[in-house]
């Protein structure tokens, strides 16, 4: 075919010139004309767009430019006081064997004014997972309040590694998601308690800021530093379906320059609009950091710690605390000391709301149930338990109003706490030390 016609082209290429020309030159000129007026309709528009480039070298009016500016507009919106007591959305952790104490804990700590997920990582069998899921379905009081879910997808979960993070992360996301009013994040394991009722905590954060942030941190310096950062670690649970040790890559790292590293405590109390902003990551600096603490070992002591300390908005917001009573051996071992009968006192003394590690079923669960948070049944119960609790009777049997709160002795020690912590001399902000 092509053959053909440029054979025939040839032939008659002298007489046929002129009508493809005049074509295209009308085109040209349809063209040029539109060119020439869409030019002069910008440039009456001028001087609107040179108001635009002056406002834009002064520095605040120039962030209105951006579509940052209005998202940042709508957090501050969500930090305006609220008269209602506020809500906590739990995080409760466990694995193989700990569906028991993750359902003690929750027990503990349950309210209904509370959201509540569950996560156990791919160590435990199914049927271990699917005994919790059934306890879970099958308490009257979860089934009608449906504050308590748990995680359908079972994550492999490496110690010190980055799935740590990704899997809260997921948790805090369907949190997010399925409830629309809660306050703070907290995260907890199978081998926490808390050492107040949550009315207590809901009457003492009632009066808090609803933008503070409890997360223990310092900033990575010295041999620390070269320790912690340099390496290069791999963690064999985002990619592999068996769980196996961290690897470590022969090849090490210099040190980040884009931000400062900080460290501290996994256990952390997280307000709503810092996590919407780790998550929603309408800024990039979470998502970079999340990136980079991919071979970063330990990174659940440092994620949430360097993007909140390296944060202009929520810098000033993180109180160096992780509200929970840890005890270490001298000089300190790996993990925590487990709690016995014999820290009770040092427990109570400490005004911590929470207290970790404990062995299942340890003594001193029964002693904190029964003199801390007087729970005998099911609950710790709370003013919006409003049942009889004669005999055997579990008054949260039946609900009353969950804003109603009635703090006791617990709620005393946590005053006390914050009132230390949020006094001028304590509250030293070590992000910028
Ligand atoms: C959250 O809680 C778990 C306890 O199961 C802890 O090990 C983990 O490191 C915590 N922190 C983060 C940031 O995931
Ligand atoms: C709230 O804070 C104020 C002042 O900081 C204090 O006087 C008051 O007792 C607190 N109330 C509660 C419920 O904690
Ligand atoms: C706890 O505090 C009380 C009162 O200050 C004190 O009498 C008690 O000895 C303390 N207990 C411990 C274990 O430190």
């Amino acid at each position: 075919m092509r053959k053909i016609s440029s054979h025939s082209g040839r032939t008659y290429s002298d007489r046929r010139w002129k009508m493809p020309f005049l074509i295209s030159l009308l085109v040209s000129i349809t063209l040029f004309m539109i060119t020439m007026f869409c030019f002069y309709s910008s440039y009456n528009a001028g001087d609107e767009l040179e108001v635009k480039v002056i406002s834009l070298s002064e520095q605040e009016d120039s962030n209105d430019y951006f579509v940052e500016s209005d998202l940042k507009k709508s957090l501050r919106a969500n930090d305006d006081q609220s008269t209602e007591p506020p809500r906590f959305a739990y995080l409760i952790s466990g694995t193989k064997g700990d569906s028991q104490r993750m359902l003690r804990t929750l027990q503990a700590v349950y309210h209904p004014r509370n959201q509540y997920i569950l996560h156990m990582d791919l160590e435990a069998p199914p049927k271990e997972r699917l005994d919790l899921t059934i306890s879970v379905k099958t308490d009257p009081t979860f089934r009608e309040v449906e504050n308590v879910r748990v995680m359908a997808q079972s994550n492999l979960v490496t110690y010190k590694g980055p799935t740590m993070i990704a899997n809260t992360l997921q948790a805090i996301a369907i949190l997010l998601k399925e409830s629309k009013n809660w306050d703070w994040f907290i995260n907890l394991s199978a081998s926490d308690y808390p050492l107040v009722t949550q009315d207590d905590m809901l009457y003492v954060f009632s009066n808090l800021s609803r933008t503070l942030n409890f997360i223990e941190h310092t900033q990575l310096r010295g041999w620390k530093l070269n320790q912690r950062a340099k390496p290069i670690i791999i963690d064999p649970g985002l990619y592999l379906s068996k769980k196996s040790e961290l690897a470590v890559t022969s090849q090490r790292r210099s040190l980040p320059t884009a931000f400062k590293l900080f460290t501290g405590s996994a256990w952390v109390i997280l307000t709503r609009s810092f996590v919407e902003y780790c998550i929603w990551g309408w800024d990039n600096s979470p998502r970079s950091i999340l990136m980079y603490y991919a071979n970063f070992v330990s990174s659940p002591e440092g994620y949430f710690h360097t993007v909140i300390c390296n944060s202009e908005d929520f810098r000033a917001t993180a109180i160096n605390h992780d509200l929970h009573y840890i005890a270490w051996d001298t000089p300190p071992k790996q993990h925590p000391i487990s709690l016995t009968l014999k820290d009770f006192g040092n427990m109570v003394n400490s005004t911590a709301p929470f207290a970790r590690k404990f062995r299942k079923n340890d003594p001193v669960l029964d002693k904190i149930d029964k003199e801390l948070l007087g729970r005998s049944n099911r609950f710790a119960p709370g003013a919006w338990c409003i049942g009889s609790s004669e005999g055997e009777l579990d008054p949260c049997a039946s609900r009353g109003d969950d804003s109603v709160l009635r703090p006791g002795p617990g709620a005393k020690r946590l005053q006390e706490l914050m009132r230390n912590l949020l006094s001028e001399d304590s509250r030293s902000n070590l992000c910028s030390a």
